[in-house]
């Protein structure tokens, strides 16, 4: 297969975006659905979903937003159902919804934040990615896009948040592994400090942002925009032969 242009398009086919009202979720909806892919979102939040439902349609694809938590069993298995009825098939899962609740460090860390961190993180995204593998094998192939972090990779300042994103490292390669053979391809990116309201505590603090651009090469963090190029790589044939990777999009950091 020779690489062209079209070798990045996604028309045709339907993506779920885990996470997908605001941030590096947002930003890779709009992006996978300009590249020509369908796009449901889901968040807790359905009026903040609707919005990114609507900006999607306005793109001419179709869209539509669906409230789960995805941290919660119940509602993990409620969601396939529901986006193979409206849109018929699940071609692209975007694991990308995430949380943090607690400054604690190690010494300090309380089981009921863990269990928080680990129920979306980690045991939410297996999950999710086992219900849509299971159908992305009955249609014969599959792409799951997994959004770690480098503090999957280097502990920062979150300690049970660097685990689990580690937990989610494991996950990618471990999925990637089991399910090449149905024909589902399994990568992850790791972003740096990413300016959301997830990291503003981080960013908005100047000794912390000056700290952080001096320790990165190219001297700033990233908009969510700049995760999108990553995204639709991973989602299209031009990454038909990856599978199992990290891709970190971090301005150099973690050299
Ligand atoms: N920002 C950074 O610096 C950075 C760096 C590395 C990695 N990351 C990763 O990037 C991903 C996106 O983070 P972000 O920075 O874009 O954060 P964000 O702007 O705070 O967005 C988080 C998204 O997750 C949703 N969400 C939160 N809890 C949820 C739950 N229990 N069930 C379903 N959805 C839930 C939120 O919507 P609702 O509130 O409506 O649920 C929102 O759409 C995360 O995996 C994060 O770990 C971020």
């Amino acid at each position: 297969m020779s690489v062209s242009p079209e070798s990045f398009s996604l028309s045709g086919k339907v993506a779920l975006v885990t996470g997908g009202s605001r941030g590096i979720g947002k930003a890779i909806a709009i992006g996978l659905a300009k590249f020509g892919a369908d796009v449901a979102v889901t968040s807790r939040k359905l009026p903040d979903l609707e919005g990114v439902a609507e900006e999607i349609k306005r793109l001419g694809r179709r869209s539509m937003a669906v409230a789960a938590h995805v941290g919660r069993m119940d509602e993990i298995n409620n969601l396939v159902p529901q986006i193979k009825d409206k849109l018929g098939r699940i071609d692209i899962l975007v694991n990308n919804a995430a949380t943090n609740p607690t400054m604690d460090q190690a010494m300090d860390i309380e089981e009921r934040a863990w269990d928080s961190i680990m129920n979306l993180n980690l045991k939410g995204l297996f999950f999710l990615s086992q219900a849509v593998a299971r159908l992305m094998k009955e249609q014969g192939a599959g792409i799951i896009i997994n959004v770690a972090s480098v503090a999957g990779i280097t502990p920062n300042i979150l300690p049970v948040y660097s685990i689990s994103k580690a937990g989610v490292i494991m996950a990618t390669k471990v999925m990637a592994q089991q399910w090449a053979q149905y024909n589902i391809r399994v990568n992850a990116i790791a972003p740096g400090l990413t300016k959301t309201r997830f990291s503003e505590a981080l960013w908005s603090n100047p000794a912390v942002l000056q700290g952080i651009t001096e320790k990165t090469p190219l001297q700033r963090v990233a908009e969510p925009d700049e995760m999108v190029g990553a995204a639709i790589f991973l989602a299209s044939d031009a990454s038909s032969y990856v599978t199992g990777h990290v891709l970190v999009v971090d301005g150099g950091r973690t050299i």
